[in-house]
């Protein structure tokens, strides 16, 4: 499935599921993307400044709360840009959640001009991401950004 059929499977989720969805949306990138080896939300608690995990698809992850700041994606609720990284071992502030993980990406997702959380997708392959997948995966947090 090529990037345009695969956001009108993601709007007609979330269209017909509404937050419930979200979960699909992740099995549904998870299965579809070969090198989408992990696929999910973390949302902001602005208050403790902390991203609590939301549904995602892939091995479980121990990361169910990640500070502001730390990793990969506390770096992004920091920025609010889009982080892509060829190769996490060159990373310094990255929070490991497989060994098998070697490239990631992390977008944000905007409510109006609030941030309100991130798509985060580890991949097995070194560098796999273009801007193809950034603007993909910018299209997925604007659909979803409106049921939560
Ligand atoms: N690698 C992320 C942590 C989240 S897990 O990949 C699910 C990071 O460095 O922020």
């Amino acid at each position: 499935m090529n990037f345009e059929s695969l956001l009108s499977r993601v709007d007609e989720i979330i269209k017909s599921e509404g937050e419930n969805g979200l979960q699909s949306v992740c099995n549904l990138l998870h299965r579809e993307v070969k090198y989408y080896n992990w696929v999910g939300f973390y949302f902001m608690n602005h208050e403790t400044r902390m991203l609590n995990v939301g549904p995602y698809a892939g091995a479980e992850t121990e990361h169910t709360e990640i500070p502001f700041g730390k990793g990969i994606c506390g770096q992004v609720a920091e920025s609010g840009k889009t982080f892509t990284v060829d190769d996490v071992s060159e990373q310094d502030n990255y929070i490991a959640c497989s060994i098998e993980t070697k490239a990631e990406i992390v977008v944000p997702m905007f409510k109006g001009e609030s941030l309100i959380g991130q798509i985060d997708i580890d991949s097995h392959y070194p560098a796999p991401c273009s801007d193809e997948d950034e603007a993909f995966l910018k299209g997925v947090c604007e659909i979803v950004s409106t049921v939560v």
